[in-house]
């Protein structure tokens, strides 16, 4: 069975920006957030949770400018059940064509235990915030936070409460991933039984993924009168991540003979959505992630070569173009023109602007002269690494030499350039990497600590491009930088300066203690 205009809508609510930034390490710049609120609007994402508006003024700032530029979506900022946050969200949201606020309270005893109310003070508490909200914006979700380590009455209670100041969504969050697919729909089931005024209004499920089954817990939901999907690109989130869209979305599609339900999402976007938001994150997809891993389509064994050969529905349930996955082949050589590049990138998901163009085919040149061979992923690193690192940082490396072997200490010479003067070093290391690391810290003295170095190769053969991904933290500030290149030193010491770059301009913009991951979720100020 195709979906169909007949089927009930299930609204997809997006919050990579939101939830999936809070993740450690997952922080984007200003443009980055701004990029992928586009992608999420174009791909007809219905609700973009595009931040959390009182938790610095970066947030602010991102949410606001999303706002006024989505054309499709809703606009929703994220405020904890006090005046002050909700106001500062809807200050955020008010620009868009449609904006929600979303405010929240963790209700289970763990999370009342917290603020110290008692279960009458936290339901006064949320009858005179969703009131509040309410009376500046007509488009209001609440969400009792820890709802399935909830009290079943109480829940009925505060849900009720919530309704009748004015919620128009309540989302139910499972906010430690305890919940399982009975359960899920269980709660769904008993709100829209038990509580008055639940069939006026639209049940969310929010599912974290600590025990491998937000996307079930979240499907199980549907099946049981939600109509909102909360999830992130990639499952992007804290700890083992949230339910992860395109998961979800491609169960809907697939399996709409039982699950007849349809969505808004154009699902040839997914894969786009996914490596931009792994190269803006840092988090790498591993490889055998559902709908978006490299392996979701490779059929190594003999057996299910020989079956995809013969027919393809033998092992595939889905076909890749569905997603936005093209074929895998030479994707172009170093005879290659502009417009053949530019036609090429277009393919993939790039609309690049003419001087990134120029600059991507000066870069792709050089790459098609070291390689034999330029696959897709070649170009969709190479204009990653194009998008990430301008050339109008303060620290830019100008040469790198390194000298490696069995016998050490290895050593690295280096002309880093800082602030558009270049200055020169040699350092040792345990290790290449270490010593070209050394050289940058020798010439730009700072105390962020390395949490995370990753290296992976693109595509497969030993003149494999490699993508580095490098996540420093200074002073509670973390930040990843990430670069691409055939020379793996090069490509870590790049990432390197990248991150530094993030950490100058996240200094000068931003207070450690204003930062999201620093507020207090639980408790209002
Ligand atoms: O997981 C959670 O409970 C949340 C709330 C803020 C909705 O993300
Ligand atoms: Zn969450």
């Amino acid at each position: 069975m195709a979906q169909n205009d007949q089927q009930p809508r299930v609204l997809i609510f997006d919050t990579t920006l939101r939830d999936g930034e809070q993740s450690p390490g997952a922080t984007m710049t200003h443009e980055e957030k701004l990029e992928i609120a586009g992608l999420l609007d174009e791909m007809g994402v219905d609700i973009i949770e595009a931040g959390f508006p009182i938790a610095s003024e970066g947030d602010f700032a991102a949410v606001s400018e999303i706002a006024k530029r989505a054309r499709n979506s809703t606009i929703c900022g994220l405020a904890r059940a006090n005046y002050k946050d909700i106001d500062r969200a809807w200050e955020a949201v008010k620009h868009a064509k449609s904006p929600r606020i979303h405010t929240f309270i963790g209700t289970s005893p763990l999370h009342r235990a917290i603020p110290n109310l008692d279960m009458d003070q936290m339901a006064e508490r949320i009858h005179d915030t969703v009131t509040h909200a309410r009376n500046l914006c007509d488009n209001i979700q609440w969400s009792p936070m820890d709802a399935t380590r909830t009290e079943a009455d109480y829940l009925c209670r505060v849900v009720e409460i919530a309704i009748k100041a004015g919620a128009t969504t309540i989302n139910i969050p499972d906010t430690v991933g305890y919940t399982y697919p009975m359960e899920s729909a269980k709660i769904i089931r008993m709100l829209l039984e038990r509580v008055p005024g639940a069939d006026t209004i639209t049940f969310a499920t929010h599912c974290h993924n600590d025990l491998g089954m937000a996307t079930a817990n979240s499907l199980a939901a549907v099946e049981a009168g939600a109509r909102q999907i909360e999830c992130t690109i990639n499952g992007l989130g804290e700890r083992a991540g949230n339910t992860a869209l395109e998961e979800v979305v491609m169960a809907l599609r697939v399996r709409n003979d039982i699950l007849p339900f349809r969505t808004g999402i154009d699902t040839t976007k997914i894969m786009h959505l996914s490596r931009r938001v792994s190269t803006v994150s840092g988090f790498v997809v591993q490889p055998n992630k559902a709908i978006v891993g490299k392996n979701a389509f490779v059929h190594e064994s003999g057996i299910h070569q020989d079956g995809v050969l013969k027919n393809v529905e033998t092992f595939e349930i889905m076909k890749p173009e569905h997603i936005g996955l093209t074929v895998k082949n030479i994707a172009m050589g170093k005879h290659s023109g502009r417009a053949a590049l530019r036609a090429k990138l277009r393919e993939l998901g790039f609309d690049l602007a003419d001087n990134q163009l120029n600059d991507v085919f000066v870069r792709f040149k050089a790459l098609a002269d070291r390689k034999k061979e330029v696959y897709d992923d070649d170009l969709i690193a190479l204009v990653a690494d194009e998008q990430t690192n301008d050339a109008h940082e303060h620290l830019q490396l100008k040469k790198l030499r390194v000298i490696c072997g069995t016998e050490g200490p290895q050593e690295a010479d280096m002309i880093l350039t800082i602030g558009g003067e270049d200055h020169h070093i040699d350092a040792t290391g345990d290790g290449p990497v270490d010593a070209a690391f050394m050289c940058v810290k020798m010439l730009f003295p700072h105390k962020a600590r390395l949490q995370v170095y990753q290296v992976h190769a693109v595509t497969e053969g030993t003149d494999a491009q490699a993508t580095v991904s490098v996540r420093l933290e200074e002073d509670g500030r973390i930040v990843t930088g990430t670069a691409a290149d055939t020379d793996t030193i090069v490509a870590s010491t790049r990432a390197y300066i990248n991150a530094l770059n993030r950490l100058i301009v996240r200094r000068t913009k931003s207070a450690p203690d204003a930062d999201v991951k620093s507020v207090n979720y639980t408790d209002a100020p």
